[in-house]
């Protein structure tokens, strides 16, 4: 396929690798709708909470302080929320639940797309190698604090990666959770993402027999403060050639954005998108005793961080 084709190429959705997060949404009115958008002051999250207001949502935009949200979302026209969401913190993560249960929002959508990727050496926090901790742990704290906060119809929407077909052989290391037996900057982001997609998987299985959805999507390649710890000579080619050749901020956002608020995807739930369509996640993905397997030990896990 070439550069063209692919750019321009729609799926059976109507859309497709370039389309914008404008583009998924014209036409749609947001108004009486609340989402939540984690990661709100950077790259997709950002550009995800102003197209989500310009359509009329009230975003609850979360941060890791009060102060990068208050910022994020004086930046963006419409009805917002600034909340501190510091997902590496479960003191922080559960005053975020706390304070959306205090406010008595009714969420509509939640879209998990905070993240962190391929940092260098192994960092942990809680005994946990960072990344699974902040991109699944966290945001499975903040989800499941927030279930009942969920609308009939609500949806969880997970950030996940074509990255998660990076995460090890065995799917999720559940003996190496710390990475202390081994770490890899890239097999451990591509775990936290498969983590991410098995999320929404048991999510939506224990959803059944309710109007709420939860699915995961692959954004796409897009130049972002993500690649903020990338290899440096990695880091310089990105840095040259993406504008040439990767998603524009607009096109990175739209995948989240339609699988959050296309209506015809009311029904659709359990499964991974990219380039706003349906796609293939790698086998284990869709394994159902890996995700019931994570959800425990997440549960497990989450029981036993410090209370405050
Ligand atoms: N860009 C891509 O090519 C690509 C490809 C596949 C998947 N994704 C996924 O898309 C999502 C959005 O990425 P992006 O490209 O927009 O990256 P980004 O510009 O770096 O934005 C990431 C957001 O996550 C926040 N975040 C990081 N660590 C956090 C923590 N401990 N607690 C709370 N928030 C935290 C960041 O806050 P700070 O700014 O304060 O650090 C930022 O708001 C991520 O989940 C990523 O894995 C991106």
């Amino acid at each position: 396929m070439s550069l063209y084709e692919l750019f321009t190429s729609k799926g059976p959705s109507g859309f497709g690798y370039g389309s914008t997060a404008e583009q998924v949404t014209e036409g749609l009115s947001l108004t009486g709708k609340t989402v939540l958008v984690t990661g709100c002051n950077s790259g997709l999250g950002h550009e995800a909470m102003r197209v989500l207001a310009l359509r009329g949502a009230r975003v609850v935009g979360t941060a890791r302080t009060l102060e990068k949200a208050k910022a994020a979302c004086d930046g963006v026209k419409g009805e917002t929320v600034p909340l501190a969401c510091e997902l590496s913190d479960p003191k922080s993560v559960r005053a975020c639940v706390a304070e959306v249960k205090r406010l008595g929002l009714k969420l509509d959508v939640i879209l998990c797309n905070a993240g962190i990727m391929a940092l260098p050496k192994l960092e942990q926090a809680h005994g946990y190698e960072l990344q699974f901790f902040t991109n699944h742990i966290g945001h499975f704290m903040l989800v499941t604090g927030l279930l009942e906060q969920l609308t009939d119809t609500g949806r969880v929407v997970m950030l996940s990666s074509a990255a998660h077909t990076m995460a090890p052989k065995e799917g999720i290391q559940f003996d190496n959770l710390s990475g202390a037996k081994g770490y890899s900057d890239w097999k451990n982001y591509g775990q936290s993402k498969l983590a991410n997609l098995l999320f929404a998987k048991e999510l939506s299985r224990r959803f059944a027999g309710t109007k709420k959805t939860a699915n995961a999507v692959h954004p796409g390649v897009i130049q972002t403060n993500l690649g903020r710890h990338m290899n440096p000579v990695m880091g310089f080619f990105f840095g040259l050639f993406g504008p040439l050749v990767l998603k524009s901020v607009p096109q990175g956002a739209a995948t989240e954005v339609y699988v959050a608020t296309n209506p015809k995807l009311a029904d659709v739930t359990g499964r991974y998108f990219a380039d706003c369509n349906e796609a293939k996640s790698r086998a284990d993905g869709d394994d159902a005793a890996l995700a019931k397997k994570l959800w425990e030990v997440s549960e497990k896990i989450v029981s036993e961080l410090p209370a405050s």
